[in-house]
C-alpha cells in the first residue's frame, strides 16, 4: 500500500515510521513532512495540512490507497471530509465528529446527554457568565478555551485571581485567537491522569496501551501546560479492571452516542482520563486523533502492524483482533526550546542525535527542526521526542533519559521526571 501521512510533528514521525515497517508498505508520503521525517517517508514540502486540492492531487500522481491525517487542525476543518467525497480511504473522522476536541462545550454537553463521566461543567460565552462560575467553585477550577489550542488552551487554577487572569488572557487578550471566544468552567477533577486511545471504525475498536502523559512544563508538575513534555506506555495505573470501566463507561457509550447523533467517529479517539482513588474513570477531554507525544511510546512499544488497523478502521472493517500492544514498556522525553511554550528562538544547531540513536532500542523522532547547510536546527517549541523502548519500564527510562543527555542545543529544556511515579509503582 502507498500512504500519505497529513502532518510534520513528532507524532506524525512516529506514524511515518512505524508504518514504514510494514511489510504492506510499499511507500510511505508526507504533507508537508519534515527533514527529520525524510528517513522514512517522500516528503512533499509543497503540500500543505489544509491544502486539500494539493493532497488531492498528490494522491493522484503518487497513486495513494490511505490518507492518515495527524493533527487535529485538518480534522476541525473537514479535509477529511472533503477526501472522501473526492473517493479517496481516509483514516480520520468527519469535521462533525472532531467536535469532541474542537470544541470543549459541544463535547461538554454531548458527555451529559450521553451520561459519560465527567466533572460538572459550565459552557460561557462572555466574560460576565464565566467570572459567575468561577466564583461559585471559590477559584478552585480548571478555565478552558472552547476551540483548539495546542494544548496549551487549559489553566488548573487553584485561587480566583489566577482563574480571573486565565479567563482574560482567553477572552480579553484573545492568546488563543477565536478558540478563547467561549470559554468552559469546570470543576477540578482529583486523581491521576491517562491517556486512553482506540482506534474504531465507528463502531469496532482496538485499543492501545494505555499511556500517560505530562502535559506540564516543569518537573513536579509545575509550569505552564505545554503541547506535551513526555510519555510512557503501558501505563499500570490502568489496571484490567480499570480499564474495563472506561471501556464500558466511556468508549462505547461514547461511540454509540455519536452514531445515534448522526456523526459516527472514526479514526482515533483519545481520551484523556482522570481516575480517582476508588479507580473510578471520569474524562478530562476528548481528541479526535493521535496523542503527541503518546504516539512515540505507542508505536514503539507495539509489536504488531499499525497499517491494517488504520486501513481497516478507515475503510470501516476494523479488525478487532489486530494486536496493538507488545512485549516490555517505552518512554519518551520531550527536548525543548528554551522558553517554551511561552516565546523561543529557533535556529540552535542540534549535536548528538546518531550518537543517542546508538543508545539500544532508542528512536528520535523529530518534531520542531529543520536542516540547515546539511545540519539539524531547531525549528519550534517542542524539538525532538527521543523515545527509547526496553524488556520493562525501567530499562525504557535509563535509556531515554541516557540517549536525551547525549543530544545538546543551546536552550535545551526537558523534564527530568517523567515516569518518577510509574517506577516508584
Ligand atoms: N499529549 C496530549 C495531546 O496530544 O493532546
Amino acid at each position: 500500500m502507498r500512504v500519505l501521512i497529513i502532518g510534520s510533528g513528532g507524532r506524525e514521525h512516529a506514524l511515518a515510521w512505524k508504518l514504514a515497517q510494514s511489510p504492506h508498505a510499499e511507500a510511505i508520503f508526507a504533507a508537508p513532512g519534515s527533514d527529520g521525517m525524510a528517513r522514512v517517508a517522500v516528503c512533499l514540502p509543497d503540500v500543505a495540512v489544509l491544502d486539500v486540492a494539493a493532497q488531492i492531487a498528490a494522491v493522484r500522481q503518487q497513486r495513494i490507497d490511505l490518507v492518515v491525517i495527524g493533527p487535529e487542525d485538518p480534522l476541525a476543518h473537514g479535509v477529511s471530509d472533503k477526501l472522501r467525497a473526492a473517493g479517496i480511504a481516509v483514516f480520520g473522522p468527519s469535521a462533525a465528529a472532531a467536535r469532541l476536541e474542537s470544541s470543549k462545550g459541544f463535547a461538554r454537553a454531548f458527555m451529559a446527554r450521553h451520561g459519560i463521566p465527567q466533572p460538572r461543567f459550565e459552557v460561557c460565552g462572555d466574560a460576565e457568565s464565566a467570572q459567575r462560575a468561577i466564583r461559585a467553585r471559590g477559584g478552585k477550577c480548571v478555565v478552558k478555551a472552547d476551540g483548539l489550542a495546542a494544548g496549551k488552551g487549559v489553566a488548573v487554577c487553584a485561587r480566583e485571581a489566577e482563574a480571573f487572569a486565565a479567563l482574560s488572557e482567553m477572552m480579553d487578550a484573545r492568546r488563543f485567537g477565536a478558540a478563547g471566544a467561549r470559554v468552559v468552567v469546570e470543576d477540578v477533577l482529583a486523581g491521576e491522569e491517562a491517556s486512553y486511545l482506540v482506534v474504531t471504525d465507528g463502531e469496532r475498536i482496538v485499543p492501545l496501551a494505555p499511556a500517560q502523559d505530562f502535559k506540564r512544563a516543569l518537573d513536579g508538575d509545575r509550569g505552564e501546560n505545554t503541547g506535551g513534555m513526555g510519555a510512557y506506555a503501558p501505563a499500570p495505573l490502568v489496571s484490567e479492571a480499570i480499564e474495563k470501566r472506561v471501556l464500558e463507561e466511556i468508549v462505547h457509550p461514547t461511540l454509540r452516542g455519536m452514531r445515534a447523533d448522526g456523526m459516527p467517529f472514526s479514526g482515533v479517539l483519545y481520551v484523556g482520563l482522570m481516575i480517582d482513588a476508588s479507580g473510578a474513570p471520569s474524562v478530562v477531554e476528548f481528541n479526535c486523533r493521535f496523542g503527541d507525544p503518546e504516539t512515540q511510546v505507542l508505536v514503539a512499544q507495539m509489536d504488531g502492524d499499525l497499517l491494517p488497523m488504520l486501513d481497516g478502521a478507515a475503510r470501516g472493517e476494523l479488525d478487532a483482533s489486530l494486536p496493538a500492544r507488545g512485549e516490555g514498556a517505552a518512554m519518551c522525553v520531550v527536548l525543548a526550546s528554551g522558553g517554551y511554550p511561552r516565546e523561543f528562538e529557533k535556529g540552535k544547531a542540534i549535536r548528538g542525535l546518531s550518537a543517542a540513536e546508538q543508545i539500544p532500542g532508542v528512536v528520535v523522532f523529530h518534531a520542531g527542526t529543520k536542516k540547515a547547510d546539511g545540519e539539524f536546527v531547531t525549528n519550534g517549541g517542542r524539538v525532538l521526542g527521543v523515545t527509547a523502548r526496553g524488556a520493562n519500564f525501567a530499562e525504557a527510562r535509563e535509556r531515554a533519559y541516557a540517549a536525551a543527555d547525549r543530544i545538546a542545543y543551546e536552550g535545551r529544556q526537558f523534564r527530568r521526571d517523567i515516569g518518577a511515579r510509574a517506577l516508584a509503582r
